[in-house]
């Protein structure tokens, strides 16, 4: 079954909590953290992350680009994210796999986030213990960018490692997401779309989540 997850960053912030019930029969609701350092824009914090938890019983997928996400994985643990997805380019393969580790001991699930400049191998260190794998399908940084089709070719490499080495890990894509390009996501091997501009651009927000399942 295809998963949407709508991000919040495409919502109004001024009306958030009734951006968030809109988005009532979406199955994740997406949090996208950025620091300005990791990515050029900066967005929301812990903080939100726990405002959120309290007007939403979704589950929160929060995709953290942030430089070296060790450091906050704690935080976010206990601020009620239910999924942290960390990249790959964001710390050192050790820094990384120690993330993963605190993810397990707070009891959230685990994820990791490719850039699009990063290959599909680099997952392999860590697939055996994953829950998620993000690939993204613009440039980290900001919402409403154009799809890349490059991509295609990291979902079907990723998807291909899954099928090897975890079957029960799913595979989010993250960009780019409508009607045109959610079929091509889904047939490169994607199971969760992230949607931000598709959801909140649209009149009808039910409607537009229930358009991307396809
Ligand atoms: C971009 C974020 C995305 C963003 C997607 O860096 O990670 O989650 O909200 O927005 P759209 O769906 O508009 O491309
Ligand atoms: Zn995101």
């Amino acid at each position: 079954m295809i998963k949407i997850a709508p991000s919040i960053l495409s919502a109004d912030y001024v009306n958030l909590e009734r951006d968030i019930k809109k988005a009532a029969g979406a199955d994740y609701l997406h949090v996208d953290v950025m620091d300005g350092v990791f990515v050029p824009n900066i967005t929301v914090g812990i903080p939100m992350v726990q405002a959120i938890r309290r007007c939403s019983g979704l589950f929160l997928d929060v995709h953290l680009m942030v430089h070296k996400p060790v450091r906050y994985v704690e935080d976010f643990a206990r601020a009620g994210a239910n999924l942290l997805s960390v990249h790959l380019e964001a710390d050192h393969p050790s820094a990384i796999a120690q993330a993963l580790k605190l993810m397990g001991e707070c009891g959230v699930k685990k994820a990791v986030a490719l850039r699009p400049i990063t290959k599909a191998e680099a997952v392999l260190p860590y697939i055996g213990e994953l829950d998620m794998v993000l690939v993204m399908t613009v440039e980290p940084g900001f919402g409403g960018q154009a799809f890349m089709e490059g991509q295609l070719d990291t979902i079907r490499q990723v998807r291909s490692i899954i099928e090897k080495y975890n079957p029960a890990c799913e595979l989010e894509v993250d960009g780019g997401i409508n009607t045109r390009t959610a079929p091509l996501a889904v047939g490169a091997g994607a199971n969760v779309l992230v949607a931000g501009s598709a959801v909140y651009g649209a009149e009808d927000i039910p409607g537009a989540i229930q358009a991307l399942r396809g």
